[in-house]
């Protein structure tokens, strides 16, 4: 494997092929998704049940496109299940659901399976990492490309200039620089889990998924991903499910909408500080 040039300086990197801040947004293919009324995702009055316990009761959603929305809410709330549903692991096919689900204006996401979903470009994240442990971290994100799904051709065939910016930009955006030429499997937890939020980048996903991402970490490494997280701010929407309430703080800053869940509808939306003040939220999960 010859790729001496792989990580080129930020110097190197021309501005055209960067994009003017650093984003890789001229690489997304946005047209397949009909976003004209800045719309990413919209769940109305969604219903999942399972042998007749209903998990999802009436929920309704609103993501707008490059949003980046925290999801909150007690043990059971359905949250998994939502992202369960989003992603077609749950559907008509294995469960009871009703209600829609749409990906932009026209994209019905209940009508498609789940690889299908992966491939028009809503991309998640697992609690626990799931990286190629024992393959360099460049190759992580060489396998992780759109482009070709047969990995180990891919693996072998040679890289064009467009994959090896897509790469070094993406190992830069998560931070992984020094790591690049390491074994994936001696990374510490937090950059195993930033790892693959950068596999799931160079899909170039239009929607990201992230259940629980900073369970387990260092109070630095759930920093570190929060500023990562904001540094996404606008490539993509990211729904956020998460436990952690400084986590969530450094994630909706002063004006971003955080979401309640509890017993599978929304209980409250707003701001930190308006879901912090709200009586029906601190009675169900926060003063708990
Ligand atoms: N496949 C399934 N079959 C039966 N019940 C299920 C299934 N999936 C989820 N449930 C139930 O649906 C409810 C919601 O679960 P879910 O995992 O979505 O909650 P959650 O909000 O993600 O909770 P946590 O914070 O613990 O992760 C729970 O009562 C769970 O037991
Ligand atoms: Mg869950």
């Amino acid at each position: 494997m010859n790729l001496p040039n792989l990580i080129p300086k930020k110097s190197q990197l021309s501005e055209s092929r960067t994009g003017s801040k650093g984003s890789f947004g001229h690489f997304l293919e946005k047209g397949k998704i009909d976003l004209s009324h800045g719309e990413m995702l919209y769940i109305e009055d969604l219903e999942v049940s399972f042998d007749g316990f209903k998990a999802i009761r009436g929920l309704n959603l609103d993501i707008r496109v490059g949003e980046l929305r925290c999801i909150i809410g007690p043990n059971g709330a359905g949250k998994t299940t939502m992202m369960d549903v989003i992603t077609g692991k749950t559907g008509p096919r294995n469960a009871d659901v009703k209600g829609r689900v749409f990906l932009g204006q026209t994209i019905d996401l209940l009508k498609l399976n789940e690889p299908q979903i992966a491939q028009i470009g809503i991309g998640r994240k697992f609690q626990k990492p799931t990286v190629f442990e024992n393959l360099k971290v460049w190759e992580n994100f060489e396998l992780a490309r759109k482009t070709d799904k047969s990995w180990y051709l891919s693996l072998n065939a040679s890289l064009d200039e467009s994959a090896k910016d897509l790469i070094a930009q993406t190992i830069q955006k998560v931070g992984l620089e020094e790591q690049a030429f390491e074994d994936a499997g001696l990374l510490s937890h937090g950059q195993k889990q930033r790892l693959e939020i950068g596999m799931l980048l160079m899909q170039q996903p239009e929607l990201l998924l992230l259940d629980e991402p900073a369970a387990g970490m260092t109070d630095e490494e759930t920093m570190q991903l929060a500023d990562l997280l904001n540094s996404l701010r606008g490539t993509c929407s990211i729904i956020v499910v998460e436990h952690d309430m400084e986590f969530v703080a450094a994630l909706s800053g002063n004006d971003g909408i955080v979401t309640v869940l509890a017993e599978g509808s929304v209980l409250s939306e707003g701001t930190m500080q308006q879901i912090k003040n709200d009586p029906k939220v601190i009675e169900s999960y926060l003063g708990r």
